[in-house]
């Protein structure tokens, strides 16, 4: 008699040969982000392999929770469809290649895609006799328009630090990062205040915290806003260097820019005149 723990096993290697069969996808490639409006064009390719039983194949690729299919195309029938949200992007005249009768226009050409063309792709390959389905994201992000980090004293004792980022897709992750001992990790700023708005298809996102003189050492310290796109490689930062005590006003330091070191370099010398 078999031992029992073998049957559950021995059933799933019977359900994979019947999957096996029919038609399979082998490989959806895709770019996982893109920078709006940067790439000429970019492809989405659904490769798959089918058997003898397969007829009828119908290619169909879905974004997102769209119920209704971006693109078909019915090789038997020699019909393809385009959704009016993605007519205008696609190129209908792109082929794969290599390429037969039953793979030729089974790959998406998207021209110059825009935010509106971001999330979750499913390519769905079915056939009277099986179907495979397999989906993937693709990010087509916006940096910021514009991305600031400001201080402003409230009072003597309070001062206020302001990080906002506008025209950003999709939602960015804003952190503050306080740097108490120069050379180690920054300890993240708590307590953060948030306020998010979104027009015309992006985002704008404030970050804030009033922080008390007596929270901080009497050495400057610095603050660093991180502005962060999921799903991306996007990642830029701001760095304000805060001396306790400093005259009330707003002081900005952009990135690259030579000024924070000047200002080190003068409040350094200022510094050893004083004392
Ligand atoms: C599909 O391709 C894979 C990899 O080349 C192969 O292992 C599999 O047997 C193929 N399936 C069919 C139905 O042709
Ligand atoms: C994306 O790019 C398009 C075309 O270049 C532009 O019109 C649109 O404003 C951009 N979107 C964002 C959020 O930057
Ligand atoms: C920061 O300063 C710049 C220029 O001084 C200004 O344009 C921007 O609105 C300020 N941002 C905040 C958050 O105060
Ligand atoms: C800091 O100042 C900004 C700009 O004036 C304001 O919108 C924000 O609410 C303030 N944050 C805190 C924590 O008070």
């Amino acid at each position: 008699m078999m031992p029992t723990h073998i049957i559950p096993i021995l059933a799933a290697a019977a359900i994979m040969v019947v999957a096996a069969k029919g038609v399979q996808i082998t490989r959806l490639s895709m770019p996982r982000w893109v920078q709006n409006g940067t790439e000429d064009s970019v492809v989405l390719d659904c490769e798959y392999n089918y058997s003898e039983d397969d007829k009828r194949l119908v290619v169909k690729w879905f974004l997102n929770d769209d119920p209704e299919p971006i693109y078909q195309w019915i090789p038997e029938l020699n019909q393809r469809y385009a959704s009016e949200r993605v007519k205008s992007k696609l190129n209908m005249d792109y082929t794969v290649s290599p390429s037969s009768q039953h793979t030729r226009y089974r790959a998406l050409n998207l021209m110059k895609p825009t935010t509106e063309l971001s999330g979750r792709y499913s390519c769905h390959v079915v056939s009277m006799a099986s179907q495979d389905a397999e989906d993937q994201v693709m990010v087509v992000y916006a940096p910021p328009r514009s991305f600031d980090f400001n201080y402003t004293k409230m009072s003597s004792e309070a001062v206020n630090f302001t990080c906002e980022a506008d025209g950003v897709f999709p939602m960015p992750k804003i952190t503050l990062l306080q740097v108490d001992v120069p050379e180690r990790e920054p300890n993240l700023v708590s307590g953060v205040k948030t306020v998010t708005t979104s027009q015309r298809g992006a985002y704008y996102v404030q970050v804030s915290r009033e922080i008390r003189e007596w929270e901080l050492s009497e050495q400057p310290t610095v603050f660093e806003c991180v502005l962060s796109i999921p799903g991306t490689d996007y990642e830029n930062q701001r760095k304000i260097l805060y001396w306790p005590g400093s005259i009330s006003g707003t002081w900005r330091a952009r990135e690259g820019s030579w000024l924070p070191v000047l200002e080190i370099v003068l409040l350094l010398i200022v510094n050893l005149l004083l004392s």
